[in-house]
């Protein structure tokens, strides 16, 4: 079977979007594929200095993929960190990686660019872990001849990376060493839009987390920006925040019954976000109990990824042992 790999990083509760994104689509790729599902926590670590904030968010991105449906039995998952073998191929890679290419980079430019903006120094605040992100990713990748990388729009250029530099690897010993991976992403669900109309990112503070308690979720839909006009005027489904999340959630008939109300006017903001808290309900509200559940319990998931972690390791090591004979290591 063919291999789907991807992975989530502990830097806060999972929302809508790393859920519509990446986590529904990698659960639908785990019927048909070989699934290889991790916690990215070295990645993490760029952004999360505190130990036990570090810990408590890897439980939480575990507890997510399990309540979303991830089944251990079927699934490889694992901690990134569980995986050394990783950080041995991400040394490998960087003999191949021009630094040019990290400076194309589009988490390090974008900093790069607000630093100017703000009369900073251009590298200001940033770290080699930042500069070197896209790196790390391609050794999680390329370490388990992943062949396709369901994800979020966001990381496609990782993905056009990693598939660069293993060229680069296969052309100079003039082997096929690497696998050449493809990303995965869903027109309509690569870029899930926020509270505030900007796509759904931790770092604008405008996210809808997937489990927190079910009156702080209502909270958060109540609060997705609207426009300002009045519950008499007719209103255009098309552009309205509210209505664009609706339609990832609800069924064909659903949809169509909202814009409905949405043109035929008298319908209030108030009205439209209550329908899209309760499709959401209904889809969170039972994996929202699961999650509670295994969250009470960490000692178990533990145990889940303490199994994954030595299955994943035994690949790990047949594929860096193949590498370091090729490249001259004995
Ligand atoms: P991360 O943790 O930021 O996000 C996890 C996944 O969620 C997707 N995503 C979104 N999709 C649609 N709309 C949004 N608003 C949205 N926000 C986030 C992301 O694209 C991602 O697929 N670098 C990765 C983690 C990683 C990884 C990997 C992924 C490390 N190694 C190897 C794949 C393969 C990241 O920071 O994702």
């Amino acid at each position: 079977r063919k291999i789907s790999l991807t992975g989530i990083k502990p830097t806060g509760m999972p929302h809508l979007g790393n859920y519509m994104g990446a986590i529904a689509p990698a659960l639908e790729l785990a019927q048909e594929y070989h699934a290889h599902y991790f916690i990215a926590d070295y990645h993490a670590l760029n952004s999360v200095r505190d130990a036990h904030e570090l810990r408590q968010m890897t439980y939480e991105v575990a507890a997510t993929w399990i309540a979303c449906g991830l089944d251990p039995e079927k699934v490889l998952f694992y901690r990134q960190s569980d995986v050394p073998e990783t950080f041995e191929l991400t040394t490998m890679l960087m003999a191949f990686t021009a630094k040019g290419l990290m400076n194309r980079a589009h988490a390090y430019k974008a900093l790069v660019q607000a630093n100017v903006a703000a009369g900073k120094d251009h590298d200001f605040g940033v770290n080699m872990g930042l500069y070197t992100y896209p790196i790390l990713m391609a050794a999680d990748i390329l370490l388990f001849d992943a062949h396709v990388v369901p994800v979020g729009k966001d990381q496609v250029q990782h993905l056009e990376m990693a598939a660069d530099i293993a060229q680069t690897i296969n052309a100079n010993y003039k082997d096929e060493l690497l696998r050449i991976p493809r990303a995965i992403t869903h027109t309509n669900t690569a870029l899930v839009i926020g509270q505030d109309g900007r796509k759904m990112s931790k770092s604008y503070n405008n996210t809808i987390p997937l489990f927190i308690p079910q009156k702080q979720f209502r909270k958060k839909i109540m609060k997705i920006q609207t426009n300002s006009q009045e519950i008499h005027e007719v209103k255009d489904p098309q552009q309205c925040s509210v209505f664009a999340l609706y339609s990832l959630f609800a069924t064909q008939q659903q949809q169509e019954d909202l814009a409905a109300r949405y043109r035929a006017g008298g319908m209030g903001w108030g009205e439209a976000k209550t329908a899209l808290y309760e499709v959401l309900e209904e889809i969170i509200g039972p994996k929202r109990a699961i999650y509670n559940e295994l969250m009470g319990d960490t000692a178990q998931i533990d145990a889940i990824l303490q199994k994954g972690a030595e299955k994943a390791r035994e690949k790990a090591a047949a594929k860096i042992s193949q590498l370091r004979k090729a490249m001259g290591f004995n």
